[in-house]
Formats: C-alpha cells, structure tokens, sequence
C-alpha cells in the first residue's frame, strides 16, 4: 500500500517543497556535515535506503559521496534514475524494503540514512526492529545509521489535523497541496495528501493518496536501535528541519 502510494506522489513529490533544489543542496550540505564530523567524510560508501525521488542522495552526490539509494517505491526509484540522468550523476538504484535489504549480511556500508520521516511508515515495533537489525547488517563496524524523523512525542493530537503545503506554480498549471492527519489513537494515525492541478485553461482535477504512519517516539527509536545493536545514540536538532537521530554499530 505505501509503495503504491509514493508511486503515485513521485512525478508530484518535488512540489510538496517551496524550492525543491534548495533543499537538495541544503540538506545535501547539512548531512555531509554531519557524517564528516562523525567520521564519514566524502569518498565513504552511503546507502540511502528510503531514498524516495532523492532529496538526500542527489545531494550528497554533489559532496563526493558514494551513495547506494533504494526505496519501496518503484515509482521514486524510477524518479530518481531521471533525476541522476538529467543531472549527470551516477549512483545504484534500486527497489528494496528497509526490512529486508539486499545489503544486509554484507557490512560494506559506512553509514546508512533514512531521512524526512520514513522510518514511521514501519506500523509496529516489530517491523522497526527488523529494520534496524538489516540496517546494521548492512554497515561496516563503526558505520553510522541516521535517521530523521518528526518528533512525535511533541506533537499536539488533534482530529483532523490539516497541514497545507501550499500554492506551487510549474509549467502555467497552479498545484495546491494538503495534508490531512485523521488520528487512530495517540500511535497511529491515517494520513491523506489532496493535490490539486489547475490547467491554464482552467481545468482542475484532484488525487487523493492514502497512507499510515506510526507515531514513534525518538525516545522509542533509541530504545530499538539499542536492542538491535547500535550504541553512541545522539539527537541533533540544528542539521535539518526534523530531529535527526544518529547511532553507530558496536
Ligand atoms: C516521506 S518519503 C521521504 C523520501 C526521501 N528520503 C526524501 O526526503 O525525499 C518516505 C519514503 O520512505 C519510503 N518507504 C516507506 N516504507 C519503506 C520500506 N519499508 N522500505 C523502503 N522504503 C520505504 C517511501 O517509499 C518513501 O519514498
């Protein structure tokens, strides 16, 4: 379900941002800043696993990295294999589940990120567990996951909870974007996006995408990243516009 779901957002995903290049280059800048003072400088080997249509990958391709990208999502892979086109840079894509990466067993990676929140689409503790055990299968000794995710322990409960994006203009069509939280509970909560596209001749149409996500605590991430093995547990709040949760295999 959540495949189909960014399948359908990845032609659309890049509006969701006000300026979508400046996020790549800002968040690209503020994660090769954060690995490089923890030990992953640019040449490392990255694999960015819920790499959606690229925002963290295409940046950190620009600081040299080397980044593996992958994601549930054929349709952001495929995304993502234009975007590396257009862009002349070259990095492995491929379709694979945070679960059960194809990576796991090989402990080859220096540092493995999942960022903009896409460890709660996993809806139990289970699941998160089962990551965070492939994650460090993945990663050489000493190699660094880093996640960034929404801080859920500080955000107010309410029903429905309705978080417009904004206005976009691109190519003379007008693009109005709009989240919806419908809470299930204080851990779970249904979300929609509406978008909306105005054709210059007026002609609109509207999807609407349907997904979950498990409102985790980082206090709850820390705890299973431990049990899976991972120890140096750090939060940081100034590196991008979520928490970012940093741990390190024993
Ligand atoms: C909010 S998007 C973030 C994408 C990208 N990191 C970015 O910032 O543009 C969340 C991503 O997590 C991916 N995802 C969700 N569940 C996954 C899973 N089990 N394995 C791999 N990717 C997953 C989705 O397909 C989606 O691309």
């Amino acid at each position: 379900m959540i495949a189909s779901f960014y399948d359908e957002l990845a032609p659309f995903y890049h509006l969701l941002y006000g300026d979508w290049e400046a996020a790549l280059a800002h968040q690209g800048r503020a994660l090769a800043g954060l690995l490089a003072r923890h030990g992953v400088g640019p040449g490392a080997q990255v694999l960015d696993a819920a790499c959606g249509i690229g925002t963290q990958t295409l940046g950190l391709l620009t600081y040299g990295y080397r980044v593996t990208a992958s994601d549930i999502s054929p349709g952001a892979a495929g995304r993502l294999r234009e975007e590396l086109v257009h862009r002349r840079l070259q990095a492995e894509v491929r379709v694979d589940d945070l679960r059960t990466l194809a990576l796991a067993g090989d402990a080859s990676v220096d540092a493995l990120i999942a960022c903009d929140n896409s460890v709660p689409h996993l809806l139990t503790e289970d699941e998160l567990l089962q990551a965070f055990r492939s994650a460090h299968r993945c990663l050489k000794p000493g190699g660094l996951v880093v996640l960034s995710v929404r801080d859920y322990a500080a955000t107010p409960r309410q029903n429905p909870d309705v978080r417009p994006y904004g206005l976009r203009y691109e190519n003379g069509q007008r693009f109005l974007a709009t989240q919806v939280w419908e809470w299930d509970g204080d851990h779970h909560y249904d979300l929609r996006i509406y978008l909306t596209r105005e054709s210059a001749d007026g002609h609109c149409d509207t999807r609407v995408l349907s997904g979950r996500y498990h409102a985790v605590t980082i206090d709850q991430l820390m705890t299973l990243l431990h049990v899976a093995g991972f120890t140096q547990m750090e939060r940081h709040d100034d590196v991008l516009f979520q928490p970012v949760l940093l741990a390190r295999k024993r």
